[in-house]
């Protein structure tokens, strides 16, 4: 192994923020872009509402700030470390793509209001992480408000998501009073001082030991009896620190600060990126793929159309997994078995979009995509073909029928919905009965219908109508004989084909799942979709 990548995989940290909507990604990421040195003044982002229908809210940040950050990886880099932050957008709802983008990541920040603690849209982005065991950081935001205490918030991650928690630091105060942390590894205390308004500027920062002169003059002796009492029922009552139980996820380092007012970020980024780990591998056909192979190796984890209004373009986000990119190189398309030149990538830094020399595990590459790429397609180097088995395509829960208002535009709406699909926004079913030629779309929150409406009329000119369908459960049909015609529509449940020619069932409800099930004891349903493999046999509908 070449040792400039073994020193590149090690410096990376690639990672995802989850949170529900309004707990501050936009403005934490905006600050570690501060402390990154990408960005010399935050600025608070006004644009906000345009975020709502956004495909990426870092979408409002450039808007607000001019600098091109519409992307779905953000990297810089913070003092040795060449960081990565993959973007989650935190809708009111969500998509598969969120998902998905964990996929990539190799740990994530768990970011809550200390005021309202663990939300709805946290807890299932909790559990996709959980999912693949990648360690989950907690920063609790907002301690410049009065909220739930530090330990309540503790035990609510205990409670509702079954995590223990480790205070890595323990604030000084909260509301008015947060004056600072106190970090408990090096048993210093951070004392904290605004600069510049909503925090535009890093923050005036004095590090002193507890015990010590300087802390006495900083705070008050009520202030720092407190925090003396504080730290020894942690260090008596609280859990063992456990780098082992971190990195599987058992175990999640927590931190307390206000995105806002930037206390407490230098600390949790500090220790964040010092015990996040490096790029992992992922499992494939072929076993699991090592970082350290020499050889180029990769998948693609989102698509995203009309990055770019005005250039109509398409980018196929793709993860590194293994060897090193160089501009330019020679990759074999293992879906499609075709060589294919990687011609114009570009990364995503936080100042621009910048056409790159050469890119390293951990590392994403926006590949422009002529409609060749698919969410999962795997791209390497040639010795043997395998295919990555991270990106999972899930299941969804609402559906509905698409027309289109006009009949004269169905084909924009046909090409529209094809493109949303490949992107993984939504995903397109046909109905099998016959006669009923209008698709039915697919998605994993209610919000993504609204979504779909103004981003078909806004980029393909297709106004549209949507018929929801009183169907909460897509189950993908396992049987050695399926014929669909026997089974098909009985008032709660439909069958329909995926794009793949796949057969699955729309169920109504969890019941009429289960009598189904009793009355067809030679089927079997999976809530995803196979995997298609080349050699595989699909019987469809006959
Ligand atoms: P999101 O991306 O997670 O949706 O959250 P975002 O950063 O947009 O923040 C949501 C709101 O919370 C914003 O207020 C933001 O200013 C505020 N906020 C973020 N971090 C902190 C913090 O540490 N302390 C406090 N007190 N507020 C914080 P807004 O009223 O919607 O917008 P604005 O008028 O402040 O721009």
């Amino acid at each position: 192994m070449s040792s400039e990548l073994e020193r590149e995989i090690s410096r990376r940290r690639t990672f995802a923020i989850i949170s529900h909507p309004d707990a501050g990604k936009t403005t934490l990421t905006e600050k570690l872009l501060l402390y990154g040195g990408a960005i010399h003044l935050a600025g608070s982002v006004k644009a906000r509402r345009a975020k709502r229908y956004a495909t990426s809210d870092w979408m409002a940040i450039e808007k607000e700030r001019g600098i091109s950050v519409t992307s779905s990886v953000l990297q810089f880099t913070y003092r040795d470390h060449a960081v990565n932050l993959l973007d989650t957008p935190g809708h009111q709802d969500f998509s598969e793509d969120t998902y998905r983008t964990l996929s990539a990541a190799d740990s994530a920040v768990m970011l809550i209001d200390a005021a309202k603690g663990v939300e709805p849209q946290t807890i299932k982005l909790f559990k996709v992480c959980k999912l693949r065991g990648i360690p989950i950081f907690t920063f609790a935001n907002k301690l410049d408000r009065y909220g739930r205490t530090p330990l309540e918030l503790m035990d609510e991650l205990e409670k509702v998501l079954g995590m223990r928690a480790y205070p890595m630091n323990w604030p000084i105060g909260s509301g008015p009073e947060f004056r600072g942390v106190y970090d408990r590894r090096t048993k210093n205390v951070h004392v904290f001082q605004a600069v510049g308004r909503h925090g535009a500027e890093e923050v005036g920062e004095q590090i002193h030991p507890l015990d010590s002169e300087e802390m006495r003059a900083l705070l008050t002796e009520s202030e720092l009896e407190k925090l003396r009492e504080d730290i020894e029922l942690l260090d008596i009552g609280g859990d063992d620190f456990s780098i082992d139980k971190v990195l599987t996820g058992e175990l999640s380092p927590m931190f307390f600060g206000s995105a806002m007012t930037n206390f407490g970020v230098r600390p949790f980024l500090d220790a964040f990126l010092e015990m996040a780990p490096p790029p992992s591998g992922r499992p494939s056909s072929a076993g699991f793929i090592e970082p350290v192979g020499e050889k180029f190796t990769g998948f693609v984890f989102k698509i995203q159309a009309n990055m770019d209004p005005a250039h109509r373009d398409r980018i196929a986000f793709l993860r590194v997994v293994s060897g090193h990119y160089v501009k330019g190189m020679t990759a074999h398309h293992v879906r499609l078995d075709k060589d294919i030149r990687l011609a114009k990538p570009t990364q995503f830094m936080a100042s621009e979009r910048t056409g790159i020399e050469d890119a390293w595990p951990g590392d994403v590459i926006g590949l422009f995509d002529p409609g060749i790429f698919r969410i999962g397609d795997t791209l390497l180097e040639k010795t043997r073909a395998f295919d990555f088995e991270c990106v999972p395509r899930f299941s969804p829960e609402f559906f509905a029928v698409v027309r289109s208002k006009d009949p004269m535009k169905r084909k924009q709406m046909e090409k529209g919905l094809e493109q949303l699909s490949e992107e993984g926004t939504i995903q397109i079913f046909q109905q099998l009965q016959m006669g009923m030629k209008d698709p039915i779309v697919g998605v994993v929150g209610q919000l993504q219908f609204e979504v779909l409406q103004y981003r078909m009329d806004a980029e393909y000119g297709a106004d549209i109508i949507v018929d929801k369908l009183p169907f909460g459960h897509a189950r993908w049909v396992v049987a050695q004989k399926f014929d669909p015609k026997a089974f098909d529509w009985e008032g709660n449940r439909m069958t329909v084909q995926d794009r793949d020619g796949l057969p699955l069932v729309l169920f109504r409800d969890e019941w009429a799942m289960q009598h189904a099930l009793q009355k067809h004891p030679e089927l079997a349903f999976q809530a995803h979709a196979p995997q298609l493999k080349a050699n595989s046999v699909i019987i469809g509908p006959s």
